[in-house]
């Protein structure tokens, strides 16, 4: 499926929940958002429906993402029924990896490839200040909890904040050297509960990169790591893992734009800010066929976000529509 801009659609981020067990400083306040009720959440069939009806069309590639996907009961079942539909080939995970260890082997067992894990410090006081939660959150016994499970690649989500966790890249792109982890940096991107955080926290790629390289000289990576998303990544000469850039605020990817979101209550948005959205679930609850709703979705979809041009607060947090 081409959009009108001639852009492959082939990638849908699934989000399963809008809840979540950790409380991000750059993404929802303190006491939570107004949860969907229960109802309005797709039931893994329903997912599995939609997902079977959109590969035909192209569909390839899926992340199932939140609020925090892990959270939601069962999840090892939903991957199930996802593995099973023809013309599916990658399944990822992105989550805040509080769970992984004890999660991981059932997660594998049930067909995950791959896992992105949210981490933002390497220092316990600093991941409970963050998350605003203290759930013993520790990424390297969750990275490794997945490794041994034969999760792979393992990438990890960095979101960097000036003043907040910035003094930490080397020690993240340190981790490089000794694992074949993907440490991903990301330029924050002031959406949703911010009221502390703004635009002065944002660190640029490029600050982040020329840090990096004055520790020891960063390659551009030969062998591009497996994914789906906008990042960009470096090597340590002789590391195992990469060192990548996410530059939602400096460099727009929107040109290589591959994706679309399926909301946790069924709505199929085509691009992570602004409105454009179809709602799917209601007609998927009258049987009625999904594909001229997705025909009509990649039509609307828009050339790029006006994520730049917004206030900040103005925007949803990404819980609400998948990251
Ligand atoms: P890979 O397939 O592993 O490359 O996944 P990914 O990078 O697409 O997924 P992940 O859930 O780890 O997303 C990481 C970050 O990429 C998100 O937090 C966003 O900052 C950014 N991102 C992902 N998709 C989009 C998008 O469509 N638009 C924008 N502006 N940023 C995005
Ligand atoms: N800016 C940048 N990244 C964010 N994420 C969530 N909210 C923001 C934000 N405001 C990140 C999470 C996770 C990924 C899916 O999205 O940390 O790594
Ligand atoms: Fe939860 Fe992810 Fe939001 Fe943090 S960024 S509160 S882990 S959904």
């Amino acid at each position: 499926m081409r959009d009108q801009f001639g852009r492959q659609i082939e990638y849908l981020r699934i989000s399963v929940t809008d809840r979540c067990n950790f409380r991000c400083q750059y993404c929802m306040p303190v006491e939570g958002l107004p949860w969907l009720p229960k109802g309005d959440i797709l039931r893994y069939e329903e997912i599995a429906d939609i997902v079977g009806q959109l590969a035909p069309m192209g569909l390839k590639r899926l992340r199932i993402t939140g609020g925090e996907p892990t959270i939601r009961p069962e999840l090892p079942r939903l991957i199930r029924m996802l593995r099973d539909i023809p013309g599916i080939e990658d399944i990822a995970l992105s989550t805040n990896g509080v769970k992984l260890p004890q999660m991981s082997d059932a997660l594998a067992e049930a067909g995950l490839h791959r896992v992105n894990i949210s981490a933002d410090s390497l220092r316990p006081d600093r991941v409970v200040a963050i998350a605003r939660r203290d759930l013993g959150f520790d990424l390297k016994t969750a990275a490794l909890a997945a490794e041994r499970a034969g999760i792979g690649p393992i990438k990890i989500n960095v979101v960097v904040m000036r003043g907040i966790n910035d003094d930490e890249v080397a020690d993240f792109a340190a981790l490089t050297r000794d694992h074949p982890w993907h440490v991903r940096f990301i330029e924050l991107m002031p959406v949703g509960e911010l009221a502390s955080l703004t635009a002065d926290h944002v660190v640029p790629s490029d600050e982040i990169l020329s840090r990096l390289s004055a520790v020891q000289a960063l390659e551009p990576d030969a062998a591009p790591v497996h994914g789906n998303g906008p990042a960009v990544y470096y090597r340590y000469a002789g590391a195992p893992g990469s060192v990548g850039v996410i530059t939602p605020m400096t460099h727009t990817y929107c040109e290589r734009c591959n994706r679309v979101r399926l909301t946790a209550d069924g709505r199929l948005r085509t691009c992570l800010f602004g409105d454009h959205e179809v709602p799917l679930r209601d007609a998927l609850r009258r049987g009625e066929p999904l594909a001229p709703l997705f025909v009509r979705a990649l039509a609307e979809k828009p050339k790029e976000h006006a994520l730049l041009q917004l206030r900040v607060g103005g925007l949803r947090a990404l819980s609400e529509v998948g990251g």
